[in-house]
């Protein structure tokens, strides 16, 4: 339990906070990986065994944080991960992400499964945000969503490759996240008496929960069910290497491809001319056993060399993270649960209070290794 009057600075805090505010299956469904979640376990425990060098008596009087990430100017180099379903933690959550990313100078990236649609998330930020894509069968329809995230001006496109199949996430089982209607969860959650605030600050009787990008495929449905036929007869298994270059004639911006864990994977998205990578398992949340992201990044970097950008999520929870895996060779970070955790605990202030503290940490923890930029961060940073 968090001390009511204290307030809240790390990701673990707001993840206290969100677990005291949101029904179980909600929260389970955030915070879970698949399987036994050990990759989930270990995408964390792996930047605590990397130790930084403390170096001293250097002039770190102006430290600066700023960056680029894919040719776009950023404050850090950290992005918001695309996260499924954002906007039922929290009232419109993903326009509140968008508000508190723009504030605090990173991009936002919007999940095809997101609950606001393109359209609305653009309406609530002048500064540009990613999309995430993922394959589905109908190519009609991708061609269509993708026309409307060009249209809403995002630039970067991030293409999922790590679920070919979806992961088998065991408290989700548990809490029948996709067997028992949502309407049947929101009202037993209503009943139990519990989480009233959630109730209120998700907005239920507010804009509907669908899915904002899919909603003519989804016919309008607000249902897990459906959502969970939907995926099932929709996300692609069938896709391969060769639809990069179907995606690559349908999209004209940057192509970033998600999911890679691998040095042959990542030397083939270079060699099919993506201009980046995210080094990720999902967070733990797909293939259970796979290494950590952390624990992939230093060679898959040494392989690409500069040509392709490498960014990494899994385990990202403040800013000495960042800096540790910056100095393996990555050019930035993205968060997932971290600002869904901030998101369901304190809505948009919470996110803009979180990435604040984080930006401190980033900047500090340079100071402390003695060096004044980002851009000195180097591979003996790290032991
Ligand atoms: C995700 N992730 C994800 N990835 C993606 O490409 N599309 C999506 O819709 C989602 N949805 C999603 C939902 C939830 C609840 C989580 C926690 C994650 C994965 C996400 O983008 C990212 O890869 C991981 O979250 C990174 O790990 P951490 O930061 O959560 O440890």
């Amino acid at each position: 339990m968090i001390d009511p009057l204290s307030i809240p600075v790390t990701a673990d805090d707001f993840r206290r906070l969100a677990a005291q505010k949101l029904p179980r299956f909600l929260f389970d469904y955030i915070d879970g990986g698949a399987n036994a979640e050990q990759t989930l376990k270990e995408n964390v425990q792996d930047f605590t065994r990397l130790h930084l060098s403390q170096r001293v008596l250097r002039d770190v009087s102006k430290v600066n944080t700023r960056s680029t990430l894919l040719g776009q100017e950023v404050d850090m180099p950290l992005a918001l991960a695309p996260v499924g379903m954002a906007g039922m933690m929290r009232r419109r959550g993903e326009v509140q992400a968008v508000r508190a990313a723009a504030a605090a100078g990173v991009p936002f990236t919007l999940s095809t499964v997101g609950v606001c649609p393109v359209e609305e998330v653009k309406a609530a930020s002048q500064q540009p945000f990613w999309f995430q894509l993922y394959m589905l069968r109908d190519r009609q329809a991708v061609v269509s969503i993708l026309e409307r995230a060009r249209r809403a001006g995002c630039d970067t496109l991030l293409f999922t490759v790590d679920l070919a199949v979806p992961g088998l996430r065991h408290r989700d089982a548990r809490n029948a996240l996709e067997s028992q209607s949502l309407k049947g969860k929101l009202s037993r959650a209503y009943q139990l008496g519990t989480r009233p605030g959630w109730l209120f600050d998700v907005g239920v009787k507010g804009k509907p929960h669908t899915l904002g990008n899919l909603s003519e495929l989804l016919n309008g449905s607000e249902d897990f069910t459906d959502y969970k036929i939907f995926a099932s007869s929709q996300f692609d298994a069938s896709v391969t290497w060769d639809d990069i270059q179907w995606l690559r004639d349908h999209w004209k911006g940057k192509l970033v491809i998600k999911g890679i864990l691998e040095v042959d994977d990542a030397k083939r998205c270079q060699a099919l001319g993506a201009e980046g990578i995210v080094v990720s398992n999902h967070g733990g949340r797909q293939l259970d056993g796979a290494a950590s992201s952390i624990s992939k990044l230093p060679a898959i970097a040494e392989a690409v060399g500069s040509d392709l950008e490498v960014l990494l999520d899994g385990g990202v929870r403040n800013g000495v993270d960042l800096v540790k895996a910056v100095a393996l060779g990555a050019r930035g970070v993205l968060i997932g649960r971290p600002w869904i955790w901030a998101i369901a605990g304190g809505g948009e202030a919470g996110l803009r209070a979180y990435l604040d503290s984080f930006q401190k940490e980033v900047e500090a923890t340079l100071a402390l290794i003695g060096i004044d930029s980002i851009s000195a961060l180097q591979r003996d940073h790290v032991q």
